[in-house]
């Protein structure tokens, strides 16, 4: 029989172990700071709301449904179809490109609690603090080291299963990050930046958002909910049939939201009183929340439960990639879980080297005109790969599968009903397809608002 959650409270951590991320922490204040603050954060709520929230649930009902890996769901639920094999396929790919460069980011992190671990940022100036940043990017034997520590932690995690690896762990560290965040950010609210940082994140300044802002929003409520990538489905197969989707899913989303938000709050009023600029790119927490940890008392204890958390954070995301590829070669391969595991987590590494060396042996190197390789897959994943999966997950649940195969996964838990279910529908066949279109074909040029 298929492995199953120990219950309730094991699934919830899972998927928000897989929700949380540096995609809150490390991406979402970046991404925020790149498109202009307030309004950027508006659209990206509302995208949670009708797209990320909606395609959740779909991912349950056809993970939990199929109880298969995520290309033997579409094929076990719409057999004829080749075609949404393919989308099966288009989600194991994302989760293979996003897991390459995702463990080069979680390595830095793993830099950045030895750094801490070594009082490396204590008394130190700001410039000093920045300046480590671009030191440790541009180190190429430091990019492998943590790199490669990094995959093998995932491997050791994923290699155990779903009970032992994956939930063990997330049960203390989880709520342990929500707490010290919200401490960050209450400490923020106290510094000279905090009046800008927080009018910065909160007020919507329409005039500084562009179409691909928009995009870029609509695409990580994918990333930051780990959606159209195979998680959410592969986590849900393993999901026994009387667990409730839907109060799963808002708990999922909110808690992923509110952590995101946090974040943000922590952030941005440091970036301020430090005197950076809110769009300083991929490196921004790396070179504020330092800076934090170095005037405060306790600084020191505090930066190295801070990053032993957001490398924890990192590994309970990244697992749920290297599951989603363990899965596939179980399920359709047949090959066993150590065997498996082994070889995709090998695949990826091989896969992220180039990411890896993004900003030193490559750093001419630009995939995407001005951005690195790292920034490149980024980019294509998170703003085409994810928001194009997503529309065809909506799609899938909303006019393919059979109405009757969804209403029964969402209401016959006995706690939701139809109305939820109706709205859940209405919102999956027109609202969410058609935000996506609208955005993806304004992006490409195709019609002009
Ligand atoms: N949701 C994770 C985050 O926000 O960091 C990132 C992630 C995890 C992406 C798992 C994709 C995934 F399948």
């Amino acid at each position: 029989m298929r492995n199953h959650w120990s219950g309730r409270l094991g699934f919830i951590l899972a998927a928000v172990g897989s929700a949380v991320g540096l995609g809150n922490i490390w991406k979402f204040p970046f991404i925020t700071g790149n498109n202009g603050g307030g309004a950027f954060v508006l659209i990206y709520l509302l995208a949670i709301l009708i797209c990320g929230l909606p395609i959740l649930m779909a991912e349950f009902v056809i993970g939990r449904h199929s109880q298969c890996d995520v290309v033997g769901s579409f094929s076990t639920l719409t057999p004829k179809s080749t075609f949404w094999k393919g989308v099966g396929w288009l989600n194991l790919l994302a989760a293979f490109i996003i897991l390459s460069y995702y463990g080069v980011v979680a390595g830095w992190t793993l830099d950045y609690l030895f750094k801490s671990l070594a009082g490396a940022f204590g008394g130190k100036e700001p410039e000093v603090i920045v300046g480590m940043f671009g030191e440790l990017v541009t180190n190429p034997t430091k990019q492998f080291i943590w790199f490669s520590v990094f995959m093998g932690l995932c491997l050791l995690a994923v290699i155990s299963g779903v009970k032992k690896g994956l939930e063990r762990w997330n049960k203390v560290l989880m709520p342990t990050l929500f707490i010290l965040l919200f401490f960050m950010a209450a400490y923020a609210m106290t510094t000279s930046g905090a009046k800008e940082g927080i009018g910065f994140m909160l007020y919507p300044d329409f005039s500084k958002l562009t179409m691909t802002g928009v995009l870029e929003a609509i695409g990580h409520s994918f990333f930051t909910l780990s959606l159209a990538m195979g998680a959410m489905i592969t986590y849900a197969s393993y999901m026994d049939k009387n667990e409730p989707i839907y109060p799963m899913a808002i708990r999922i989303a909110f808690l992923d939201t509110v952590v995101a938000i946090v974040a943000g709050l922590a952030i941005f009023p440091i970036v301020f009183s430090v005197g950076l600029k809110p769009g300083a790119g991929p490196g921004l927490i790396f070179k504020t929340l330092p800076q934090v940890f170095a005037t405060i008392p306790f600084g020191a204890v505090l930066a190295v439960i801070f990053f032993i958390l957001l490398a924890f954070a990192a590994l309970s995301s990244a697992i749920s990639l290297l599951e989603v590829l363990t899965a596939f070669m179980i399920d359709e391969k047949k090959v066993n879980r150590k065997k498996a595991t082994i070889f995709m987590t090998i695949a990826v590494y091989l896969a992220g080297i180039p990411s890896a060396l993004s900003y030193s042996v490559l750093g001419k190197v630009k995939l995407l005109p001005g951005m690195e390789v790292l920034d490149s897959l980024d980019y294509i994943a998170s703003n085409f790969m994810l928001p194009i999966g997503g529309l065809l997950i909506a799609i899938y649940t909303g006019y393919i599968l059979d109405k009757k195969i969804s209403q029964a996964e969402i209401t016959e838990d006995g706690r939701s009903s139809l109305a939820i279910f109706s709205i859940w529908f209405f919102t999956i066949r027109y609202i969410a397809p058609l935000a996506m279109v609208i955005v993806l074909l304004t992006k490409i040029g195709l019609i002009d608002i």
